[in-house]
């Protein structure tokens, strides 16, 4: 090989993996984000180094002829892969280059949204909080990006969000994870309209019958024993992980299917159990591939457990407490496979989701001593507002971030077109952000305007639909926990920052993994 073919060889080979390396290995997606991602960032600079090394040695090094062969076929090797890699990086790109002439789009009228389809740019926009919003502030209300090579349409305002959902509902999809593949029928959130028309209000309507008064005493007698755990002098502090998950998990299995609502009867204590063992272990399946054949297997038994709860549920007369046994009663059959296998989802994304909100609710109970006395001095009616509003104003500055969908057919709005499969991401959390929504929209306050969470400024759960139905079960089961806390104890959760979140743009912000949380037992007059 010539040297400039050798050089170009070089060039080609290097260009993208050092892009890639350069924005992984920064500073903020290395504490943000780590893990896996950054060593892929490292794979990436040991490959330009190896690729520079051969260059080297073949160009200008001693090396004999018969020797620069050999050095020479690796490199054209890495030059080809470097070429297959920038082609795969320039996907999104590529594509809106061929869309834009599409009759679709050119008969559409609308102009294409500003911004930047760069891959690196939106790898970079994992390691950065307030990427959306600078975004906004520089191209406006709505702006393109790329997602791991997938072109964004990146949305802002509520109103915008629901105008969009009214007037063009018909060509925007679900966004499925991969894991929905692995349940019957899909799992609810990604559904097909046909599918959903069935399964979505039999679900809704199950989860809306309300927690008895039992149930309740049962979930905070369960919160505080757990808390009492903790804070024993002896006991190191607890990860918030290790305390928060276990504690989720278990609510939910009670909440939702009825597990330990009798506490420790025998054979009840034996399901409760059985499927705590299994729901555990199917707890680390991810979301973000579908199931392998021993997750399929652990599916299969969670489902047959909840079968049999079902039929315990009714034989105990207690079906219509918990969602679980509501079904039959609603759709006059037991529940079908569909059914317990999106309950079995169901509960583990729950799960994730309560734990991580449940995280934010302890960090902003430590750090607003002055909202907790104030919170402390209230009883009855007044103290249940108030931790709502507690629970509220978490939510509007965390964990509820987004909602996605696909465009399944072209459309434009507000002169701005949306290719038809293309993302759009709603970007809830910046939408509650809004100054001219919000007094002060970026501090935790305890905000008791009645109009101060309408529906019109706050909606961390989704509208339409496909709007969440664990909304109710998550406030009783957040309530709990600060109901519990309020009058006992006292909670210490540090440290927080750097905030950390998972590699994909469908990840919450969360505190950072080292969270501890030291509980301590209030000493009362
Ligand atoms: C931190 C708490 C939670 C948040 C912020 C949250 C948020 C959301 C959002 C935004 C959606 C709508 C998604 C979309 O439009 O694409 C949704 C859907 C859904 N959520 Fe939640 N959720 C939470 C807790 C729960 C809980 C506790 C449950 C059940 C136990 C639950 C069950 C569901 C289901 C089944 C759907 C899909 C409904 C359907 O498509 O018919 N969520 N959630």
């Amino acid at each position: 090989m010539i040297a400039a073919w050798r050089l170009l060889a070089l060039l080609l080979a290097i260009a993208t993996p050092m892009q890639l390396a350069v924005t992984v290995l920064g500073a903020d997606l290395r504490r943000t984000v780590g893990g896996r991602l950054v060593q892929l960032g490292g794979a990436a600079l040991l490959w330009c180094v190896v690729a520079a090394a051969l260059f080297t040695v073949t160009t200008l090094g001693a090396a004999g002829a018969a020797m620069r062969t050999v050095t020479d076929v690796p490199l054209a090797l890495m030059a080809m892969a470097g070429l297959g890699l920038l082609a795969y990086v320039q996907r999104a790109r590529w594509r809106w280059w061929r869309q834009r002439t599409a009759p679709d789009i050119a008969a559409s009228g609308g102009v294409s949204a500003p911004g930047s389809l760069s891959f690196a740019r939106g790898i970079a926009a994992l390691g950065d909080r307030h990427y959306y919003l600078r975004g906004f502030a520089e191209h406006g209300p709505v702006f393109r990006m790329s997602q791991f090579g997938a072109p964004t349409m990146c949305v802002l305002g509520l109103e915008r969000r629901q105008a969009i959902m009214r007037q063009h509902g018909e060509a925007l999809g679900p966004a499925p994870l991969p894991f929905s593949r692995s349940v019957l029928r899909g799992f609810l959130r990604y559904m097909d309209d046909a599918t959903h028309d069935h399964y979505g209000p039999l679900m809704r309507r199950a989860m809306h019958g309300g927690t008895s008064a039992s149930l309740h005493e049962r979930l905070q007698h369960d919160i505080r024993e757990r808390l009492l755990r903790a804070s024993n002098g002896s006991a190191p502090p607890a990860t918030a992980t290790a305390f928060i998950e276990p504690l989720v998990r278990e609510a939910l299995d009670l909440l939702l299917f009825g597990f330990g609502a009798d506490g420790d009867a025998g054979d009840s204590r034996q399901a409760a159990t059985a499927f705590a063992r299994q729901g555990t272990a199917f707890y680390h399946v991810q979301s973000s591939r579908r199931l392998n054949a021993t997750e399929e297997s652990m599916l299969r038994q969670l489902d047959d457990l909840l079968a049999q709860q079902e039929q315990r549920l009714h034989a105990d007369g207690v079906a219509d407490t918990v969602p679980l046994g509501r079904i039959r009663t609603l759709s006059g059959s037991a529940p079908d496979d569909t059914v317990r296998q999106n309950f079995v989802f169901l509960h583990r994304i729950a799960t994730n989701n309560v734990s991580g909100l449940m995280a934010w609710l302890l960090v902003f109970w430590s750090r607003h001593p002055d909202i907790v006395a104030r919170i402390r001095a209230s009883s009855g009616d007044e103290r249940q507002r108030l931790l709502e509003r507690f629970l509220a104003e978490t939510l509007r500055l965390s964990q509820s971030e987004y909602t996605y969908r696909t465009v399944a057919r072209t459309f434009v709005h507000d002169g701005m077109v949306y290719p038809a499969g293309w993302l759009v991401r709603f970007c809830v959390w910046e939408s509650h952000r809004d100054a001219t929504v919000f007094d002060a929209p970026t501090e935790f306050r305890l905000r008791l305007g009645d109009q101060d969470y309408a529906k019109s400024r706050f909606a961390p759960f989704g509208t339409g639909r496909h709007a969440c139905n664990g909304a109710d079960l998550n406030e009783t089961l957040c309530v709990a926990l600060l109901s519990v806390l309020v009058d006992d104890f006292d909670v210490h959760a540090e440290p927080v920052e750097p905030l950390q979140r998972a590699p994909r743009h469908w990840g919450h912000w969360q505190p950072n993994a080292r969270l501890s949380l030291r509980i301590t037992r209030r000493a009362h007059p």
